[in-house]
C-alpha cells in the first residue's frame, strides 16, 4: 500500500519538553524530543519509522499471506523529518532560542550513512563533542539562529 504523505500530520505535544509527534492513522510514525536549555535547544531524539509493523487483523494477516500487504513499512523519505525539523526550529525561533544541537553517536551514521549530510542540508553544522555531549557522540551537529 502506498502511504499518502499528505496523511501524516505533525503535531506538537503538551508538556515541558517539546516534543512532535508524526502521526498517520493515529499512529505514531515519527518524534522529535527536544528539550530546552536556557537559551539552546537540544535535539534528544529525531526518528522516523522504517520497520513499522501494520496491526494485526484478520483482513491484514490475508493480505500480507496474499503478497499484497508487506509486514512492515518505511515512512521515510517522504518528508516527514524534515517536516518535523520544520516545527522545531519554527517554534525554537520564535521562543528566541540561540542554538539547536545534538549529538550523533556511530551507530546513527552506520544505521543512517547520510545523516550528517542530512543535517548539513538542513542549515546544522557538524563539528567535533565537547563535554556537554553524550559519552557516545562522535560529532555534535549546531544551528545557529
Ligand atoms: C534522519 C531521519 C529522521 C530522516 O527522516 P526522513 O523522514 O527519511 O527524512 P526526509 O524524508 O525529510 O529527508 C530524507 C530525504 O528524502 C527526500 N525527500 C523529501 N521528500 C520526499 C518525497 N516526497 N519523496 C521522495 N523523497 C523525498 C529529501 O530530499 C531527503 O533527501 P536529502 O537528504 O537528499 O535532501 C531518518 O532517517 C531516521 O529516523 N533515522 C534514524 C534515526 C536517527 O538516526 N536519528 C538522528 C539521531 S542524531
Amino acid at each position: 500500500m502506498k502511504i499518502d504523505p499528505q496523511e501524516i500530520s505533525i503535531q506538537p505535544q503538551d508538556g515541558e519538553d517539546w516534543d512532535f509527534e508524526a502521526v498517520w492513522r493515529g499512529q505514531r510514525v515519527g518524534y522529535a524530543w527536544c528539550r530546552l536549555q536556557d537559551e539552546n535547544l537540544l535535539i534528544d531524539d529525531i526518528k522516523v519509522e522504517d520497520d513499522h509493523r501494520v496491526p494485526w487483523s484478520i483482513m491484514n494477516a490475508f493480505l500480507i499471506s496474499l503478497g499484497i500487504l508487506s509486514r512492515k513499512r518505511s515512512f521515510r523519505k517522504m518528508g516527514v523529518g524534515n517536516r518535523l525539523l520544520d516545527q522545531v526550529i519554527a517554534k525554537a525561533k520564535n521562543n528566541a532560542v540561540q542554538n539547536i544541537w545534538g549529538s550523533v553517536t556511530q551507530d546513527d551514521i552506520d544505521r543512517v550513512p547520510y545523516l550528517l549530510a542530512w543535517y548539513q542540508r538542513r542549515g546544522f553544522y557538524v563539528t567535533e563533542p565537547d563535554d556537554n555531549y553524550i559519552k557516545t557522540a562522535v560529532k555534535k551537529i549546531v544551528m545557529k539562529l
